[in-house]
């Protein structure tokens, strides 16, 4: 029997505002990874269907899924069969909605599904981490909700909450790219007491925001003083857009993971926050798309293939 694998992985947010490095939070929106075993086929043939068509490498040895696909089947000590990989694409890429995580988990889980499915979603984690290099995007593309990770003697451990329907996530991502490099390069070698004593403050009234649903301290929960003030900069008209997000009605506003995507929470109106983080960015000239969604809960699963 040929073999076949089909996995989905949601979108992810990192650090939302306070949580830098530490806390993430996974999205209803998914790519898909397909692969199809071609007997007689020499080697892995890659096509990538929907967003970065034009940008994502098909060469087997520079796709991040195909790479994270072979780490793991050298782990599990099985050769991958060769085939056709189907990679759809509906996280924009390398705008801060974790588009390289989830190829990564995704990859990682195909590699496995093919090569004995022998890894937990603690080894999941654990081996995506160490690709990817800190665990807030990883995290919540692994196990769904709310996550917040630590690293412990360099192994990711991930606590998740889910977070229901109720809270919905406004995601505006412009056409400007901002690699996660850039963006740690923008920010200072040392922070001073006080700046982290606001931070630890924010992230643990962030934390229980969302287990007591008190969503309007978001205002204050969101608030950062490690990276955005940093990199908001790199965001033409960037707070422009948070500000307008809050005057339509959001509950709070930051950037997305590293950026460029722009990211508003709501509990209504969510249309008319998308529509005036969109028209502000659109008065300065500037191209841009939304997303409204909500918390996955599940995290990365794989698809049951009809026979
Ligand atoms: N926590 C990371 C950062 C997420 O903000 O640099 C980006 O992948």
């Amino acid at each position: 029997m040929t073999k076949k694998v089909h996995v989905k992985i949601p979108a992810t947010s990192a650090n939302m505002g306070s949580g830098f490095d530490a806390v993430g939070i996974a999205l209803t929106l998914y790519n898909e990874i397909l692969f199809e075993e071609r007997p007689g086929a020499e080697a892995i043939t890659i096509e990538i269907k929907g967003m970065g068509q034009n940008e994502i490498p098909t060469d087997p040895a520079e796709n991040l899924v195909s790479e994270a696909m072979a780490y793991v089947a050298k782990r599990n000590g099985q050769p991958l069969p060769a085939g056709h990989l189907t990679l759809i694409n509906r996280i924009p890429p390398a705008r801060g909605l974790g588009s390289s995580s989830a190829a990564l988990v995704g990859g990682i889980m195909a590699g496995d599904a093919l090569t004995g499915r022998k890894l937990t979603k603690e080894d999941i984690l654990i081996i995506a981490n160490s690709m990817e290099g800190h665990p807030d995007n990883v995290a919540p593309a692994t196990y769904g909700g709310l996550t917040s990770s630590i690293i412990v003697h360099d192994k990711a451990i991930t606590n998740s909450v889910p977070v229901e329907d109720d809270l919905s996530f406004i995601t505006v991502s412009p056409e400007i790219e901002v690699s996660t490099e850039e963006a740690r390069q923008a920010l200072p070698d040392t922070i001073d007491y006080k700046s982290a004593v606001f931070n630890v403050s924010r992230v643990s009234f962030l934390l229980s925001s969302f287990f007591t649903k008190r969503y309007d301290y978001l205002k204050y929960s969101l608030q950062d003083k490690l990276h955005v003030p940093y990199r908001i900069q790199l965001i033409p008209h960037g707070q422009d857009v948070l500000d307008a997000a809050i005057a339509a009605g959001a509950l709070g506003s930051t950037i997305s993971g590293s950026g460029s995507t722009l990211i508003a929470f709501a509990t209504g109106r969510e249309r008319e926050v998308e529509e005036a983080m969109i028209s502000t960015f659109a008065g300065y000239g500037i191209q841009s798309f939304g997303h409204i969604l909500k918390a996955d809960n599940q995290g990365a699963t794989y698809v049951d293939i009809p026979k």
